[in-house]
C-alpha cells in the first residue's frame, strides 16, 4: 500500500480517504481533469471513535480496510455525515452495517436525508443543531450549520482539541495531487475552480459561514475533497474575497462561432478591453472546460457572450454558456452580448430571455449580418471602451467606498 494509504494528521485524528484519479466527471456535468479525492477522517478519542464523511460508491470496502490500520470498524461510536451527497454518504450503508452500534450524526435535515439516500432508520440517528457537540472522552465534535454549502443539510464539525475544521466540500479542490496544501503550487487556482462550480451559487451562505469561521481558531482545515490547508488563512482570506463578490478588473469572454463571423466581432472586443489594460479570459465553447470556465467567473467584473443566431434562436452551446451564467450567479457587473446572423436575427433576445432579471448592466448589443464590417468593428471597438470605461468608474467607485 501506498505509504499515505492512512496518514496521522494531528493527534488521534487520520486520514482514511480514497484519491479517485481515474474518475473524470462530476454530476455528468463538470470536467476532472486529475480525479478527486474523498477524504474521510477518523478521530480516536480516549474513549470513543467517530468517523468523520466516507467515500464515494465502489470504495467501501476500501475505507473498511484503511480505518482497520488504526482501529477495529465495527467498534466505530458514531458516523458524522457533514454532507448527504454520494461523494461522501456512499459508503454510510456499509459502515452502519459494519459498525452494528454506530449512530449516524448529522443535521435535521441530514436527517431526513440519510433516511431517503441510505436507509439510516431514525433510531440509529442523531440530529445535531449550531454548537451541539459529542464528546469522545478526550476530544469533542462541536458541529457548526452551513446550510446551502451546497445542500440543505449541509453542516461542518470542529474538533477544538485539536483545532481542526472539517468543512466537507466547503475549501474543497477536486484534486489528488499533494496531501498539504504547501504540496500544490496552484492550489488556490483549483479551489477557485471549484467554489465557482460548487459555491458560487450560494455566495451568500458562504460568507455567513467565512464570517462565523473567523471566531474559531483553527490550525488545520480537513475538507473532503483535495489537499489539508495548513495555511488556514490563505484559504480563509480567499473564500472571504470569492464569497464577498470581489471582482478584478477583469473580462470572461466566452463564445460560438460557426464561420468565425461572431468570433471576428470576439475578438475585436478582447483587443480593445486589453488594450484598455483588462484582463481578459476568453473561451471557445467548442472546446472549453467548464471548470476554467467557474473559474474565471468567480472575480471577472464583466462578461462577454458571442454567439451566432442559427434555426431561429441562439446557437445550442451559446444557450447553454447563457444558462451557466445565469444559474452560477457569478459577481460580474456588467455584460456584453454579440452577435451574427445569416438572414434572421435572434440570439440576443435569446441570450436576454435565458438571463434573465440580473444585477448585470448590459453595457451593450450589437448583432451583424454575415462577417462584420470595418464599420460593424469599428461599433465593436467602441463598445469596448465603453465597457473598459464603465469597469474602471465601477472599480474606482468601489475603491472610493
Ligand atoms: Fe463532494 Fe457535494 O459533494
Amino acid at each position: 500500500m501506498d505509504k499515505r494509504d492512512v496518514v496521522g494528521i494531528s493527534h488521534g485524528v487520520f486520514w482514511v480517504g480514497i484519491k479517485d484519479r481515474d474518475r473524470r466527471l462530476f454530476d455528468a456535468l463538470i470536467p476532472l481533469p486529475e480525479g478527486t479525492t474523498y477524504n474521510a477522517y477518523l478521530v480516536v478519542g480516549d474513549k470513543k471513535r467517530a468517523l468523520i464523511d466516507t467515500v464515494n460508491p465502489g470504495f467501501e470496502k476500501a475505507l473498511e480496510e484503511k480505518i482497520k490500520q488504526i482501529t477495529d470498524p465495527s467498534e466505530l461510536d458514531y458516523v458524522i455525515m457533514n454532507h448527504a451527497e454520494p461523494d461522501h454518504g456512499g459508503a454510510i450503508p456499509h459502515m452502519m452495517a459494519v459498525a452494528e452500534n454506530a449512530k449516524l450524526v448529522t443535521s435535521k435535515v441530514g436527517a431526513r436525508m440519510a433516511q431517503t439516500y441510505y436507509k439510516v432508520p431514525e433510531n440509529r440517528t442523531i440530529a445535531v443543531a449550531e454548537g451541539d457537540t459529542i464528546s469522545l472522552g478526550d476530544k469533542t465534535l462541536r458541529f457548526i450549520d452551513a446550510p446551502m454549502l451546497h445542500w440543505p443539510e449541509t453542516m461542518f464539525t470542529y474538533l477544538p482539541e485539536n483545532k481542526i475544521l472539517f468543512p466537507c466540500d466547503f475549501f474543497g479542490s477536486h484534486i489528488t495531487r499533494g496531501f498539504y496544501d504547501n504540496e500544490v503550487d496552484d492550489l488556490v487556482a483549483q479551489a477557485q475552480r471549484y467554489f465557482g462550480e460548487i459555491m458560487m451559487p450560494y455566495s451568500n451562505m458562504a460568507q455567513k459561514a467565512v464570517q462565523k469561521l473567523k471566531a474559531l481558531e483553527i490550525d488545520l482545515i480537513a475538507p473532503s475533497h483535495g489537499p489539508i490547508y495548513r495555511n488556514t488563512q490563505r484559504i480563509l482570506e480567499a473564500y472571504d474575497r470569492w464569497s464577498n463578490g470581489e471582482t478584478k478588473h477583469k473580462a470572461t469572454i466566452v463564445y460560438v462561432s460557426m464561420w468565425k463571423s461572431t468570433e471576428k466581432m470576439v475578438n475585436a472586443i478582447a483587443e480593445t478591453l486589453a488594450s484598455e489594460g483588462i484582463e481578459t479570459a476568453q473561451y471557445n465553447l467548442t472546446s472549453a472546460d467548464t471548470g476554467d470556465l467557474a473559474r474565471d467567473l468567480v472575480d471577472s467584473m464583466a462578461i462577454v457572450l458571442g454567439a451566432p443566431t442559427v434555426l431561429g434562436g441562439v446557437h445550442p452551446l451559446g444557450l447553454q454558456a447563457t444558462y451557466l451564467v445565469k444559474a452560477l450567479h457569478p459577481p460580474a457587473r456588467f455584460a456584453v452580448i454579440l452577435s451574427s446572423y445569416g438572414w434572421a436575427g435572434g440570439a440576443i433576445k435569446h441570450i436576454q430571455e435565458t438571463l434573465g432579471p440580473s444585477k448585470m448592466e448590459i453595457v451593450g448589443a450589437i448583432q451583424v449580418n454575415g462577417p462584420p464590417s470595418e464599420k460593424d468593428i469599428a461599433r465593436i471597438v467602441e463598445l469596448g471602451k465603453t465597457l473598459a470605461s464603465r469597469m474602471k468608474e465601477e472599480r474606482e467607485g468601489t475603491l472610493e467606498k
